[in-house]
């Protein structure tokens, strides 16, 4: 059976009476030790972001605010993920080709990695990333 792309996690909620609280830590929601956390914000209508895979980068990402669409690519198959909800994480691991589409006014989608940015490890050109899968 082919695994799939879309690996959702399920973010623990420690709200109560008083409003909402949601925990993002090591051995629960997140897999990996943070090194590096960043939040995408104030997406203008229409605009799509992304484009890009990462050679080893391993990203949680999580829609603290509104909505987003992620479309996934391994190089083969394709598939959507919809983060709606604060209590919903989305593991991105590497060689994945990602596409943000259809925030929402509201979104916030905060991205917790374990790498500090490293422009060489991004592949922003869609062919040379369908090379870089089919060659590993
Ligand atoms: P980029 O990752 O290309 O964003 P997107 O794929 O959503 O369009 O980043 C946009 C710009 O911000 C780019 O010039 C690199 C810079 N940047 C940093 O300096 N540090 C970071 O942690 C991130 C994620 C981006």
């Amino acid at each position: 059976m082919t695994a799939a792309l879309v690996q959702y996690v399920d973010i623990p909620q420690r709200g109560d009476a008083r409003g909402g609280l949601a925990v993002a830590e090591l051995g629960g929601a997140l897999p990996f030790p943070v090194r590096r956390v960043y939040w995408i914000h104030g997406t203008k209508p229409g605009v799509s972001r992304g484009f890009h895979a990462h050679r080893e980068l391993r990203q949680l990402c999580v829609c603290v605010a509104g909505s987003v669409r992620l479309r996934l690519f391994d190089g083969r198959r394709e598939e959507d993920a919809l983060l709606d909800s604060s209590a919903k994480g989305l593991l991105i691991g590497p060689g994945l080709w990602r596409e943000m589409h259809d925030f929402s006014p509201d979104c916030v989608l905060m991205v917790f990695a374990d790498a500090e940015y490293d422009e060489a490890d991004y592949i922003r050109d869609r062919d040379q990333f369908i090379r870089h899968v089919h060659s590993s």
